[in-house]
């Protein structure tokens, strides 16, 4: 099955089973806008909850808030957002549809290492066991064209998005012979610059005064806040900020489902350090995020970073944290150190002192900042890519969902085993006990194995049949998801093995 066909199966598993619908589906849907169903709230409510804890309670110097949605338009002007948020756009004459120019670019790269990676493939089963994959990378000439030609694009995208030039991009992307992926033609437009943000009014009236954007990112509620944080909560440095919540941006090229979302949450921590400490932290998020992310059980292979080639108006370090999708590695979390520019800039449009006294020093300064940023939905979608699964189980084919079990949405289904008998009646006492604590799902309907392959469906980690020897000895079968292996357990040994299994603290615990 080809990666193209594999993400359309997630996409449809996302619709059918209740994660994802399109927003306004019975209207015929929303671009770029999505809802979440009855099982992908509490995924992504896991998912959330991960990140918030292993942020705020693991860590006793840093806290969280939850900053409105609106903000004071000065905030934007501050931040660079209202001068600077724009995506250099491109569009091609004949399919008259629309890219990031940037985006073009980096597929295009992503063809050549693909290209790179298929001749050290070749060679490696040429050369079998004494094949050194580094020296051939820095010595065969393919090779290092490839890789010339990915650097010399580097080069030019860095030069012209930095000095403003939009020529020089339209040359490169024409030099580079890239063609509209609709029409095939080389026929581009100039390259323009879209500013992302949306905005509307504070008041009735709309004086054009009072105009308001929503959000493009959270990072701003905590640097505005910074002062009240750190006052309140008696914060010394280095502390951090922690918040998670909606965006807003207009997002002109809406792709992949929900990879590029025009409303789209974020999980946001911003680090605040002495001024000269800042790329010590950074080099210290950029490891632990890559270590949150691996907790969950994905392979190393998976990710790699990505150092910005562009650098953000604000920082003086960047970095990606890069998921393999099906259609690619693409960016799902950013670590930027942002330096003072925030803060420095949030004092000169407010007026107000932004700055943190060290009683060791006896100085005051406005303090550095490194960033962590993340997608919430981006995650979501990196996490059911890398979940789903279709298995030959007796020449029939089974579809699971092979979560980390404290992110499941449900946690494990009761299922008695006939509607009879007194079956539902003890199904429905172990459910009533177990529901306290964990999202428990009871059905008695349909046959036991169909049972089953609606919970593999949908991620259940454990399913728990009760069945005639549960009335005379007190055990249940208890299935595991992923091998499908079955064994007796006590019902009052139930609680301790789910918390065992499925409890946050078992992904927090790898963290440590
Ligand atoms: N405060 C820094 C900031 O916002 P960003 O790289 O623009 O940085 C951070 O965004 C993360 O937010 C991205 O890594 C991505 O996971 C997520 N994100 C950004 N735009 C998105 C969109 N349109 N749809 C879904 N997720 C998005």
């Amino acid at each position: 099955m080809s990666n193209a066909e594999i993400f359309e199966k997630v996409i449809s598993h996302c619709k059918e089973y209740g994660f994802v619908f399109p927003s306004s589906d019975i209207y015929g849907g929303l671009t770029a806008v999505y809802d979440y169903g009855q099982n992908g709230v509490e995924l992504r409510n896991n998912l959330r909850q991960y990140w918030w804890k292993s942020m705020t309670q693991l860590n006793q110097n840093i806290v969280g808030i939850d900053a409105a949605i609106f903000m004071h338009p000065k905030v934007w002007k501050a931040s660079g957002h209202v001068d600077g948020f724009s995506d250099p756009m491109i569009d091609n004459k004949d399919s008259k549809k629309r890219y990031r120019a940037d985006v073009l670019l980096e597929d295009h790269q992503e063809k050549i290492r693909q290209k790179i990676d298929k001749e050290i493939d070749k060679a490696a089963k040429r050369f079998g066991e004494t094949f050194d994959a580094a020296m051939y990378r820095a010595t065969n000439p393919r090779v290092m064209e490839y890789q010339a030609q990915i650097d010399r694009i580097d080069a030019v995208m860095k030069e012209g998005l930095e000095t403003g030039n939009l020529a020089m991009i339209k040359e490169l992307i024409e030099s580079e012979g890239i063609v509209c992926p609709m029409s095939g033609s080389r026929n581009w437009t100039d390259v323009r610059q879209f500013n992302l943000m949306y905005s509307t009014q504070m008041s009735a009236t709309d004086s054009g005064e009072d105009s308001l954007y929503l959000r493009p990112e959270t990072a701003q509620g905590i640097f505005v806040n910074f002062m009240n944080v750190q006052k309140t909560g008696r914060m010394k440095l280095p502390f951090g900020i922690a918040q998670t919540g909606k965006a807003f941006r207009n997002e002109i090229v809406a792709r992949q489902f929900i990879m590029r979302m025009k409303e789209f949450e974020q999980m946001e921590m911003q680090f605040f350090c002495k001024p000269g400490t800042e790329l010590e932290f950074y080099e210290f998020w950029k490891a632990q995020r890559l270590k949150w992310h691996k907790a969950l059980g994905t392979a190393d292979a998976k990710y790699r970073y990505h150092d910005h080639v562009k650098l953000a108006h604000y920082a003086n370090a960047a970095v990606d944290i890069e998921y393999d999708f099906p259609f690619g590695f693409k960016e799902v979390e950013g670590i930027h150190s942002r330096t003072d520019f925030d803060l420095g800039k949030h004092e000169e449009f407010s007026g107000k002192k932004l700055r943190y006294f060290d009683p060791e020093s006896n100085e005051s300064f406005v303090p550095y900042v490194v960033e962590t940023s993340i997608g919430l939905d981006r995650l979501f979608l990196l996490t059911m890519c890398e979940a789903f699964a279709e298995e030959d189980v007796d020449g029939d084919t089974r579809t699971v969902l092979k979560l980390h079990p404290a992110i499941a949405p449900v946690k494990a289904a009761i299922l008695p085993l006939v509607k009879k008998d007194g079956l539902p009646e003890l199904a429905e006492q172990i459910y009533n006990e177990l529901r306290i604590d964990y999202n428990v799902y009871i059905e008695d309907k349909d046959s036991i194995g169909k049972r089953y392959r609606r919970m593999d469906a949908i991620g259940t980690p454990f399913c728990i049949t009760v069945d005639h020897d549960s009335l005379t000895n007190g055990d249940v079968t208890v299935r595991y998801r992923d091998t499908m292996e079955q064994k007796r357990v006590k019902i009052e040994e139930l609680g301790s093995l789910l918390h065992a299994e499925v409890s946050m603290s078992t992904l927090l615990k790898k963290l440590l």
